[in-house]
């Protein structure tokens, strides 16, 4: 399991927290910044993270803004794409059960850095469902497929 990581200056003060957990669980990753508190633009980091996981560079991402909001929105303009900004235990373990999210969005300035490390934990050991979740991100495929304009 590789995971692909980035946010910028409001996600900043999670990332430690989420590096050392990933440490510890001997699970792989790539930080992609940002590297300190300087303001940058959370597109730049989401792009990075959701290019790594769209390639199969990564096997998710995790990203992380002020709310967790923006970078989240930018993540799923990739294809492929399903990028879940959660707050509660609730929302981390049921994104993985029913949206299979590849990128987990986190704010840091909604919760603690003990609070995003179990909300990772939970995400990346939560088995997705399949069955009728499978048919409905099929659906959400093909609303991606026949809705681009050029
Ligand atoms: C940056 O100030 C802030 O707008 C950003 O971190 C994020 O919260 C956007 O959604």
């Amino acid at each position: 399991m590789k995971i692909a990581i980035g946010c910028d200056h409001g996600g900043f003060v999670l990332k430690d927290a989420i590096l050392s957990y990933l440490d510890q669980a001997g699970i792989d990753y790539v930080d992609y910044g940002c590297f300190d508190e300087s303001s940058v633009d959370y597109p730049d980091y989401a792009a990075k993270v959701a290019k790594a996981v769209q390639s199969k560079q990564a096997d998710k991402g995790i990203l992380m803004c002020g709310t967790g909001i923006g970078i989240t929105i930018a993540a799923n303009k990739f294809k492929g794409i399903r990028a879940a900004v959660v707050t509660n235990e609730f929302c981390a373990r049921a994104t993985a059960q029913h949206n299979d999210a590849n990128i987990l969005g986190l704010g840091g300035r909604v919760v603690s850095p003990e609070e995003a490390v179990k909300l990772v934990d939970l995400w990346l050991n939560t088995p997705f469902e399949g069955g009728r979740h499978q048919r409905r991100l099929d659906k959400i495929a093909e609303i991606e497929e026949q809705n681009q304009i050029k």
